[in-house]
């Protein structure tokens, strides 16, 4: 793709502008469509909400993207999208376990997975299990995007696992048998190889533009090391390192299968530009002249930042977090590649130090926001460009925005936000001469937003929960007029 030189308030020529969406959140709330997956058992699950760790909301009740995307695809090129964000449900395509599907694996001398190989009759294994309606009707929704002239970015991962490989409520409660722990087991790794192989397979025709995981980070702390809000709940620094780890490395797995897998070219970007999606965040000192918070705001830098990218691009697995790469945590081998970085920017994180009495590497807390969104994500738009700089001076990958937005429910803060970080970008690619490729809004409609549910409105556009009617926000304007001009106001 030829990306131009700006000029003035211009994007680059061939920026994709366009929204995110994920598979849970956006697809279900028309028909009956369940998934099947971990996170539906997580936020059906009595004791969770008990525990008020779930709101109790439904994901059934979400807008319905599944029965009702083509007006969705239409709603957004009328907002002026040249591009789309939506992942695939790995538990919607494969309902019933894939494991008996054989694959060779080939492992390093440390016994890490290195290499899986899935040729054609694993993929002909595959295409036995896989659910046929949902291969036709992901088919169906890539082929409308394209039609309707916008290039569809695919997440293989975010987030939802099928409930054969993760029972989130065992896992919980320290009784799940091996091989159903999710990201802690190492199996996990090869049937994601399998799916991905698969789903290169049989939409790469469609798809170029692939992300592998959407965050590492968010489902390693949340999950593993915060206890509560995302499966599996639990609060074990040994559990969220694992899966930091094996969430990397599935990564360089998947790269390998995208490429082996997607041959076709759907269009210039073609046959499969594959990178992984990074949440990022703009970490400072609460007192930038106390030591303590200084040290706390490089340990979170690293932990949260850099530690999975450092993995990805460099193999090194810093398994201690100590900051220094030793041993059996250098594993470049286990490099594969990654073709651009995908940057999720919210927030800044003021940092301050907070005796806790455990580890003391944990010993943080964040400052109040100075500029809070409705759940107290701190705004702050420079942090998008130092946060892109920063991704493309370590990795020297092209980069992505492909998710930034707010919780506003009253759309009274979206468009200041829009403004200033789109304005970020624009200094990020012509003042520091960063390759930003695209910008992609989190999200185009209210959704189901996780654990918090449907109380938390990232939308450009609202939604009926009866009649699913999406209604552009005045902020949706803003975004419009941006992304058909190709500029800032
Ligand atoms: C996730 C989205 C989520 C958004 C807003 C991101 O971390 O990728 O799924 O809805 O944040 O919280």
């Amino acid at each position: 793709m030829v990306v131009g030189c700006v000029l003035g308030d211009a994007f680059p020529e061939g920026f994709l502008w366009g929204v995110a969406t994920s598979s849970f959140q956006v697809e279900m709330g028309t028909g009956d469509v369940a998934d099947g997956s971990d996170w539906w058992a997580w936020v059906h699950d009595a004791e969770n909400m008990r525990r008020g760790w779930v709101s109790g909301d439904e994901p059934e009740n979400g807008p319905g993207f599944w029965e009702l995307y083509k007006p969705d695809f239409k709603l957004a090129r009328k907002l002026g999208c040249n591009s789309f964000r939506l992942s695939l449900d790995w538990a919607r395509l494969f309902p019933v376990s894939t494991e008996g599907v054989a694959v060779e694996v080939h492992r390093d001398a440390y016994g890490n997975v290195e290499k899986i190989r899935v040729d054609d009759r694993a993929i002909k294994g595959l295409g036995k299990l896989v659910d046929k309606a949902a291969v036709r009707r992901y088919r169906g929704i890539l082929t409308e995007c394209r039609a309707q002239g916008m290039e569809p970015m695919v997440t293989l991962y975010h987030w939802p696992i099928p409930l054969w490989l993760h029972d989130p409520i065992a896992t919980r409660d320290g009784v799940a048998p091996a091989g159903k722990r999710g990201w802690l087991d190492e199996g996990a790794l090869v049937e994601f190889a399998k799916y991905c192989a698969y789903a290169a397979h049989v939409f790469g025709d469609l798809v170029d533009l692939w992300g592998t995981i959407n965050e590492v980070k968010i489902v390693s702390d949340h999950g593993f090391l915060d206890g509560g809000e995302f499966p599996p709940g639990l609060n074990d620094f040994g559990a969220f390192m694992t899966a930091m780890r094996h969430l990397s490395m599935a990564h360089g797995l998947a790269y390998e299968q995208v490429k082996r897998w997607d041959r076709a070219s759907a269009g210039p970007l073609g046959p499969s530009s594959v990178g992984i999606v990074a949440v990022l965040h703009y970490h400072e000192p609460a007192d930038p002249s106390s030591e303590a918070d200084v040290n706390a705001t490089l340990f979170n830098d690293y932990l949260f930042n850099e530690w999975s990218l450092n993995a990805v691009f460099r193999g090194d697995y810093d398994m201690d977090a100590d900051g220094l790469v030793e041993g059996d945590e250098m594993l470049p081998h286990l490099v594969k590649g990654c073709d651009w970085i995908g940057v999720n920017y919210y927030m800044r994180r003021r940092v301050m130090h907070v005796a806790k009495g455990g580890d003391p590497r944990f010993d943080y807390g964040f400052a109040s926001a100075a500029d809070p969104s409705d759940i107290g994500f701190d705004t702050y738009p420079e942090g998008l460009r130092w946060v892109c700089d920063w991704a493309y001076s370590r990795y020297r990958r092209p980069i992505y925005v492909t998710e930034n937005g707010i919780a506003d429910a009253s759309d009274s803060m979206r468009e200041r936000y829009l403004l200033g970080h789109l304005d970020a970008i624009q200094r990020a690619v012509e003042l520091d001469g960063v390759p930003v490729r695209g910008y992609f809004h989190w999200s185009l409609m209210d959704n189901f937003e996780w654990s918090s549910g449907y109380r938390v409105r990232f939308g450009l556009c609202s939604v009926d929960p009866v009649t699913k009617r999406r209604t552009p926000k005045a902020s949706a304007t803003v975004f419009r007029r941006i992304a058909e001009a190709n500029r800032l106001p």
